[in-house]
């Protein structure tokens, strides 16, 4: 989960803003801002029935004269630049330069010939077609400006590594630090000589949190034709979300999805699990108040909400990796930074004193202690 508009610690690295300006990626930050005055209500998220299908995947059965389109573009423009820097004063939030980056992605996504919008002189027809009705573009760029709902809402998907992700209301946006999880798995699955069903490569592997199945569809790419994966969550959103996203990657055969708590679904397989990996909610409790608007106002608290001191599900997870894990089995699970790191390091080597080894805290693309990594004895 990250941080300002960019990042959790809204220190941008380089190559983390590069990316996120080459992948669209997410400018929500869930760092507590440094001043909490507000709390705002969390609402509900709506139930869904059926994921909804992101914007650019839609068929371009609606259409608009250019003039009526370039109104709108202007229009939208305008709300973009009056937002200067108000947003990003009051809670790390998004600058009009971002705005006016989204606005562009959005017509991106909504038009089926994006170009001809920024080059009229090359249209024949001066109508163009579009992925959504032009009313519903106006209220679209309402929502992400007056109501401050986060922009990968809005187009229905995040682009997350080499992925597009479908992402809606009641399940967390994949962050571009978690990206890195799926880099540790590789690591440690290449180092591995065989690929029989004993090792890593080839054994099962479980995502617990999984929300838009992000981390697991990385993962089963990595292991290609061998392994498969587990997936749960909690959350019904996300349980439809990720087989939405694992169908549209024709990953079906290779990740099964489960709805339940963290190691609810997974009984009977104690100690025949080849790797774990989980983003669990990892913010204090009285941290929510004081996060952008995007993520404490939109994003599920479910996704968020890590307990008083943001550690009760990584412990639980810590917990269940030593009973869920086999023998030369790893474990990758992200935090919210170097504190939480090293506490759970602490726990795995006291409290399950011999259990692991090869523990390792590994920092994210913006050099902060993100993850703890480890091995089953
Ligand atoms: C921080 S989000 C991570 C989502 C996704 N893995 C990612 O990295 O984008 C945490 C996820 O844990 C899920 N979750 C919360 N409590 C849970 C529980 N008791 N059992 C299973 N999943 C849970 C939430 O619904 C959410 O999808």
């Amino acid at each position: 989960m990250n941080l300002s508009i960019f990042t959790k610690t809204s220190i941008l690295s380089p190559t983390l803003s590069s990316r996120i300006i080459l992948n669209r990626s997410i400018s929500n930050s869930i760092t507590p801002t440094p001043i909490i005055s507000r709390c705002y209500p969390i609402p509900n998220p709506p139930i869904s029935t059926n994921p909804k299908t992101p914007l650019f995947l839609r068929p371009p059965t609606f259409s608009a004269t250019l003039s009526d389109l370039q109104k709108w573009q202007n229009w939208a423009k305008t709300l973009a630049s009056s937002i200067g820097s108000t947003f990003t004063d009051s809670d790390n939030g998004p600058n009009s330069e971002n705005l006016h980056r989204e606005l562009n992605w959005l017509i991106e996504d909504a038009l089926e010939n994006p170009q001809f919008l920024q080059n009229p002189q090359f249209i024949e027809n001066p109508q163009l077609q579009l992925r959504a009705e032009l009313g519903d573009l106006y209220e679209l760029w309402k929502q992400r400006i007056e109501e401050r709902r986060p922009f990968q809402y809005v187009v229905g998907c995040e682009h997350w590594r080499d992925l597009v992700l479908s992402v809606e209301e009641g399940v967390l946006i994949p962050r571009p630090e978690t990206e890195l999880m799926v880099d540790l798995v590789e690591g440690v699955v290449k180092e591995e000589e065989d690929d029989d069903d004993d090792g890593l490569k080839g054994g099962l592997w479980v995502d617990l949190g999984t929300g838009s199945g992000a981390i697991a569809i990385g993962i089963a790419r990595v292991l290609g034709g061998f392994g498969r994966v587990i997936v749960v969550d909690l959350s019904s959103v996300a349980v439809r979300v990720a087989e939405f996203n694992v169908k549209r990657y024709n990953l079906q055969d290779k990740i099964s999805v489960k709805q339940g708590s963290w190691f609810e679904p997974l009984s009977g397989f104690e100690g025949r699990v080849a790797g774990l990996v989980s983003n669990p909610p990892y913010i204090p409790s009285g941290h929510i108040g004081g996060l952008q608007a995007e993520v404490g106002r939109h994003e599920p608290r479910l996704a968020l909400d890590g307990g008083e001191d943001g550690m009760a599900d990584l412990l639980h997870l810590c917990n269940g990796a030593a009973s869920m894990l086999k023998s030369g089995g790893f474990f990758a699970f992200e935090t919210n930074g170097e504190d939480q790191c090293k506490f759970l390091v602490d726990h795995m080597e006291t409290v399950y004193y011999g259990s692991f080894y090869n523990l390792k805290i590994v920092k994210d693309f913006a050099g902060i202690e993100r993850f703890v990594t480890g091995f089953r004895s």
